[in-house]
């Protein structure tokens, strides 16, 4: 700078940063006019000039007829939208993509890469001071925080919350172990068309996420554990007044997050991360939080470091007893003190000055709370209702870039087990033979079916529960090892390995596996072993070179092209941060984002 611009700059201030409907104005080449006709545009929806001049505060609204767990969205958007008017902000809903695991196909997984870059965009490409996402059924949080985090703006998560449980012939059921669990009966016999109908009317018994610890309680739990929803905001079920009490004060923070400008990347920092590791361990989690936490890790930059969490897992046992790990479900959480009471048994473990959205630090919220309470639900550190945390990672020359199983939910006899392979190619191969009686299988063979990975299905599908064979099952048989590169619903339980990686579509050891190879599974040991030779497994590759799919346009083009691996949270590449920092837990990654 010459002294001349020194002399003509001194006694200036940088002009403020906008705010408000000032922020990211179109660009028609003249700021003023851009604002003049924006305020044009929205008067003509009869605001006043006293309403445009406050922060705005948006409301990612994912209400959708074809999501019956965002059903009670309607609600929430008037709660939140009356808690920014208290703090004195103006409340601007706006639709996203919704999508509900029932509803999407080929599967939801498949979406929660666009639902990102779509909550991603419209953040960036509409003015306002703070973000508050409404998000519930499986893929929609982790996509919002994904799509927030790299937009990086004051953003708090609102949970739409779980439904309640529903009552079949005296019996306790929910979504969706129970749904499994009595289609499981069904296909052994156990149980006929008629109540296998009637079933089907209760499982589901008002709006809102699956009732146990699925993906979306999980993701309920660990966006609270990462500081990014109010506290208690995981638990209250989507019908009850506590839900719509934490909408409203989910608005009324958004508003002062505004005005702290605490933005998401002073929040989602590695303690964070790793204190929502703590919790996914802790609560017996869906093996589909390792991937999305991956995920939203990567958009800032951070690597989770896969052995580290085993190792965490070796000294963070299940406390949590809720479906399908345990007994209960999310209602019941919730009524035992929810987050406050996991947390607080939690707290040697955790990492304490971790901020969160209130602006207060973790160890802060943990001890507002106040002392707990006799209950049934959260166990004691001394007395939990599994030793270790309930995600095991492995590692073998049948997943290189390693593979998890969630042994909690899995059968204690299976978990050391040597097995022959009984292989599916594909989804399509499975479904055409898993119910012959020419099926050549026994309980002790192991199951791999292949394919099913972030290229191979596309997606990564849900399909890592492989059914018991009819034959089997009508046999009386409840669970047998299973292998695959897919993923497999929280709410599904057995002795499954899932995330093989690298995939099988992609020409990973997966791919080579035949008929009749035997295969090692230790949960003790963390391995996965295919006992054949390397040789054997290169000569294999030769013969039979695996062609990665393509699609020839579209989105399913750009996902083919740039999806990456799970233990790369099957974000697109491109998406991810530009830049690394460091890996969680690590104390690299802590000197660089604390
Ligand atoms: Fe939406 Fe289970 S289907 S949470």
């Amino acid at each position: 700078m010459s002294n001349d611009d020194k002399n003509n700059n001194a006694g200036r201030e940088d002009p403020p940063t906008p705010t408000g409907m000032r922020k990211g104005l179109t660009s028609y080449g003249d700021k003023g006019f851009s604002l003049f006709l924006r305020k044009a545009f929205i008067k003509g929806a009869g605001y006043t000039d006293a309403a445009l001049d406050r922060p705005v505060i948006a409301i990612a609204d994912t209400g959708s007829d074809y999501n019956p767990c965002h059903g009670n969205a309607p609600q929430l958007v008037e709660a939140v939208k009356r808690g920014v008017m208290l703090a004195g902000g103006l409340p601007m809903a706006f639709p996203t993509i919704s999508v509900h695991e029932s509803f999407a196909a080929p599967t939801s997984m498949f979406l929660r890469n666009l639902m990102s870059i779509d909550t991603e965009e419209m953040i960036r490409a509409q003015p306002m001071d703070a973000i508050v996402l409404i998000g519930g059924c499986d893929k929609t949080v982790p996509a919002q925080l994904m799509g927030a985090a790299s937009a990086n703006i004051p953003t708090i998560q609102l949970i739409t919350g779980s439904m309640l449980t529903g009552s079949h012939r005296g019996e306790r059921v929910g979504a969706c172990t129970d749904c499994r669990r009595y289609w499981g009966k069904f296909r052994a016999g156990e149980i006929d068309a008629d109540e296998v109908a009637d079933v089907n009317n209760q499982l589901v018994a008002s709006v809102g996420t699956c009732s146990v610890m699925g993906t979306a309680s999980t993701m309920a739990c660990i966006a609270e554990a990462l500081g990014m929803t109010m506290p208690g905001g995981a638990s209250p079920p989507a019908v009850t007044a506590d839900r719509i009490r934490i909408a409203e004060q989910t608005g009324a923070q958004a508003v002062q997050m505004a005005r702290d400008k605490l933005t998401i990347d002073k929040i989602l920092t590695p303690a964070a991360f790793e204190n929502a590791m703590r919790v996914l361990l802790a609560i017996g989690g869906s093996t589909n939080g390792i991937v999305h936490l991956t995920a939203i890790a990567g958009r800032v930059g951070l690597e989770i470091d896969l052995p580290a969490l085993d190792r965490m897992g070796r000294e963070t046992p299940v406390l949590l007893d809720l479906k399908p790990s345990g007994q209960h479900y999310m209602e019941d959480f919730h009524h035992a003190g929810g987050m406050a009471t996991l947390l607080r048994e939690l707290k040697p473990l955790l990492r304490l000055e971790a901020m969160t959205v209130t602006g207060r630090t973790l160890g802060e919220e943990i001890d507002r709370a106040g002392p707990g309470f006799t209950q049934h639900v959260v166990r004691s550190i001394a007395d939990p209702i599994y030793p270790q945390g309930g995600i095991a990672v492995l590692q073998g020359n049948l997943a290189p870039g390693g593979a998890i199983i969630k042994q909690s939910a899995a059968s204690a006899e299976l978990m050391e087990h040597e097995g022959r392979a009984v292989v599916f190619e594909n989804a399509q191969d499975l479904a055409e033979r898993i119910d012959s009686d020419a099926l050549d299988v026994t309980a002790q063979d192991i199951l791999v079916l292949k394919n099913i990975g972030p290229k191979g299905a596309p997606g990564m599908p849900e399909a890592g529960y492989i059914p018991i064979p009819m034959k089997l099952a009508r046999a009386g048989v409840k669970d047998i090892v299973r292998i695959s590169d897919g993923r497999m619903s929280g709410t599904a339980y057995g002795t499954i390995v899932l995330h093989v990686t690298p995939e099988s579509a992609i020409g990973g050891p997966l791919a080579h596996v035949r008929n009749g190879d035997r295969i090692r599974l230790s949960v003790k040991n963390r391995e996965i072993a295919l006992l054949v030779s390397a040789d054997e497994l290169a000569q294999r590759a030769r013969d039979n070179p695996v062609i990665e799919p393509t699609a020839d346009r579209g989105y399913r083009k750009l996902f083919l092209q740039t999806v990456t691996q799970a233990d790369q949270g099957v974000d697109f590449d491109f998406m991810r941060a530009a830049v690394m920092v460091g890996k969680v837990p690590g104390a690299a990654a802590d000197r660089a984002k604390d």
